[in-house]
């Protein structure tokens, strides 16, 4: 069998083969190149269905990931559930859910709440639910080919749940081998992603930084976990944070195209949803006031803390 250029490059770099003969090789590779990098084609532009669309600059393109990052109960699977609902709606989705939390109860009533048919959005839903990571992995190979439907979306809930719940990967030592998978794994989501028109919407958990100050946003003081490999995949990294009662807040922290954006949305039984402009204001005045007190308490106790480290201690008398 003749082997492609590539595989004869891989051989002739293990056998330190003369430059030359390297360069020979390296005119046969061919490179997907677009001729008309900025034409005047509009590109397809997707979206969520969902409030969140604001902070996506006018719509996503095929292919493009949305990492949902935040601390427990700020939201994240009831976004993905609002966006199951509406993408169902049209087409296919394919869920993979790692965490074991999604609702079918949930689901119907947010398409109740949004007037949608039920039995579309129930014919138009592939759901994995993986139990370890090797399971996870093998998704995207063992999808049916072709798709039962036009997909529209697929998501994952969440992406490291478990990679990170498994002692194979236990240990710094192991790290590179769990973030080259999980690469792999989201790569080969987007290939399909592209090819049929849909985007990928994930969720990550977050650690606190232990070495942030307390004077600094929410946002700078919790981290998407999955290190820097992780964070270079996605194309929109949204922060998610809890404000007072059934109100959420999205930071878009991280995007090529568009600088950092906040949208203010509640949750209800029509999954996330908008706040009415007087609602949007009075929350986001009680989330800066409550910031403001936050920021005050950091501070006394601060304060208290380096009196205490100054005042020496007097024995006992
Ligand atoms: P983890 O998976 O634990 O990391 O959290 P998460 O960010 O995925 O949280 P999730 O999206 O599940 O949000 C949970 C929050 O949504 C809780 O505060 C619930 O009270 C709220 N919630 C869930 N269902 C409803 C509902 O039907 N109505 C309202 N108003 N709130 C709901
Ligand atoms: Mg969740």
């Amino acid at each position: 069998m003749t082997k492609t250029p590539e595989e004869q490059l891989r051989e002739m770099k293990k056998t330190s083969e003369g430059w030359e003969d390297f360069e020979k090789v390296l005119k046969k590779v061919q490179i997907p190149c677009e001729v008309l990098p900025l034409s005047k084609e509009k590109p397809i532009i997707l979206n969520s269905g969902t409030v969140l669309d604001d902070l996506f600059g006018g719509g996503l393109s095929a292919g493009q990931t949305v990492e949902l990052y935040g601390e427990f109960a700020s939201g994240k699977t009831q976004i993905l559930f609002t966006m199951i609902v509406e993408a169902a709606s049209k087409g296919l989705v394919i869920i993979v859910d790692a965490e074991d939390t999604f609702s079918r109860k949930r689901i119907v009533q947010i398409a109740t709440a949004r007037g949608k048919d039920i039995d579309v959005i129930n014919s138009n839903i592939l759901l994995y639910k993986p139990d370890r990571w090797e399971q996870q992995v093998s998704i995207p190979p063992n999808l049916p080919d072709p798709l039962p439907g036009k997909l529209k979306l697929v998501v994952i809930d969440s992406l490291m749940a478990l990679f990170r719940s498994t002692p194979e990967f236990a240990g710094r030592s192991n790290l590179g081998k769990r973030q080259e998978l999980i690469r792999w794994h989201l790569r080969q989501f987007k290939k399909i992603a592209k090819k049929e028109g849909a985007i990928i919407v994930y969720t990550n958990q977050v650690y606190d930084d232990p070495v942030s100050n307390p004077f600094l946003p929410k946002w700078a003081c919790q981290h998407p976990v999955g290190g820097h490999s992780v964070a270079h995949i996605g194309d929109y990294r949204i922060f998610l944070r809890k404000a007072r009662g059934n109100v959420r807040i999205a930071r878009l922290v991280d995007n090529s195209e568009i600088p950092p954006a906040e949208r203010v949305f509640q949750i209800n039984e029509r999954g996330i949803d908008d706040l009415s402009n007087e609602q949007r204001e009075e929350a986001i005045k009680k989330e800066e006031k409550y910031e403001k007190q936050q920021e005050a308490g950091e501070f006394v106790k601060k304060r208290k803390k380096k009196e205490e480290e100054l005042t020496p201690i007097e024995e006992g008398e």
